[in-house]
């Protein structure tokens, strides 16, 4: 595929409907949100943290201190989120697929806009700045939709049981994605070290591995964060799709199908057989999204490329102890009893 050259016929306000703050202002607001909830915030449980300083446990969860998905915007999330009925929310524990999971619903709701692939904004744009975070909202200073009739399309990586009441309220529809605790461990440990501030020291491999299997993880336990989606999905099975990576992995397709038909927008037969589906899959392949993330960065100043690294199921074990990964099976095994949970 080619990729267009000129990243000035689409802004992405347009492209994605939403309101594009000032990144400077964003963070202004940031340090007014963390000084609002100082108070309730020091007095929290708190261990070193991967990204950020340190991780602060709110909820049953792990949060970290000062990121823009971070305890604060949290709480401040928590208070003044409102959700609308039709709104989407796309969750993930943080590195278990969400640039794919962005990529993939916002091709699947904007096809009839993009009709031409070989110009479209998932060409230009990194999923990361096409949909916004939940938590991130609280910090911007208008409305992030500027369609109030459109159908909202937010991620989020809050756990379940620290949703915004107004989410569960509204019943709007959740698609969650998660992926084997041990290829997530490799990820983070990877992305965190590439962006971790220089001014604090790299995190081991052993280190890494310590910290995740304690729970201790931003929005972790890991294993909680799945299981309160899981049961979700086992009680409100039309408003919550339990999707793990490596299904999506195995059978793109017909997953893409599913995910089309939960989110209210399937497949016709003439596109069917026009074959929409392969052209969406092919869109968000792996290759196709690591080739047009090579250079620049996401709205928040990250490197695009740092979201793309082997997109396999399984790389775990080029990286993990034999010791490591028995570990982590054991822990999963016992946290998933009963459970039907598998990757
Ligand atoms: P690997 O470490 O296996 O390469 P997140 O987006 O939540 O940060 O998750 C990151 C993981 O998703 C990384 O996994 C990354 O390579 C993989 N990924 C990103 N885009 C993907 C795509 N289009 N298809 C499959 N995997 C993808």
């Amino acid at each position: 595929m080619s990729f267009p050259t000129t990243t000035h016929a689409l802004s992405l306000s347009r492209v994605t409907g939403l309101c594009i703050e000032d990144p400077e202002d964003e963070k202004a607001n940031l340090a007014l949100i963390l000084d609002r909830y100082k108070g309730s915030i020091t007095s929290l449980p708190k261990e070193k943290g991967w990204l950020t300083e340190s991780l602060y446990m709110y909820q049953g969860h792990w949060f970290p201190s000062n990121n823009l998905i971070s305890i604060g915007t949290v709480m401040a999330s928590q208070e003044v989120f409102q959700a609308n009925p039709t709104d989407i929310y796309l969750v993930t524990p943080p590195k278990s697929g969400t640039t794919w999971l962005k990529a993939l619903a916002f091709a699947i709701l904007n096809r009839k806009r993009y009709t031409n692939i070989s110009t479209h904004p998932l060409l230009i744009f990194n999923p990361q700045d096409c949909l916004p975070y939940i938590e991130n909202e609280i910090l911007r200073n208008k409305p992030t939709y500027m369609d109030a009739n459109s159908t909202r399309l937010f991620a989020t990586h809050m756990p379940y049981t620290s949703l915004p009441q107004f989410i569960l309220d509204s019943r709007c529809r959740l698609v969650y994605m998660c992926r084997n605790p041990k290829d997530v461990l490799v990820f983070m440990f990877h992305f965190v070290n590439k962006l971790r501030d220089k001014s604090l020291d790299r995190i081991t491999l052993e280190e890494a591995f310590e910290m995740f299997s304690k729970g201790i993880t931003p929005c972790g336990p890991y294993w909680d964060h799945v299981k309160g989606y899981h049961a979700a999905s086992v009680k409100h099975p039309t408003q919550v799709l339990f999707l793990p990576y490596e299904n999506m992995k195995m059978d793109t397709a017909n997953n893409v199908r599913r995910l089309a038909d939960f989110l209210g927008y399937p497949f016709t037969v003439e596109e069917e057989a026009k074959g929409a589906v392969q052209e969406i899959v092919s869109l968000c392949s792996f290759k196709n999204l690591t080739d047009a993330n090579r250079h620049g960065n996401i709205r928040e100043g990250l490197p695009k490329e740092a979201f793309f690294r082997e997109g396999k199921v399984g790389d775990w074990s080029k990286h993990l102890t034999n010791e490591m990964s028995q570990i982590l099976d054991g822990i999963t095994k016992e946290k998933f009893n009963g459970l039907d949970i598998s990757f």
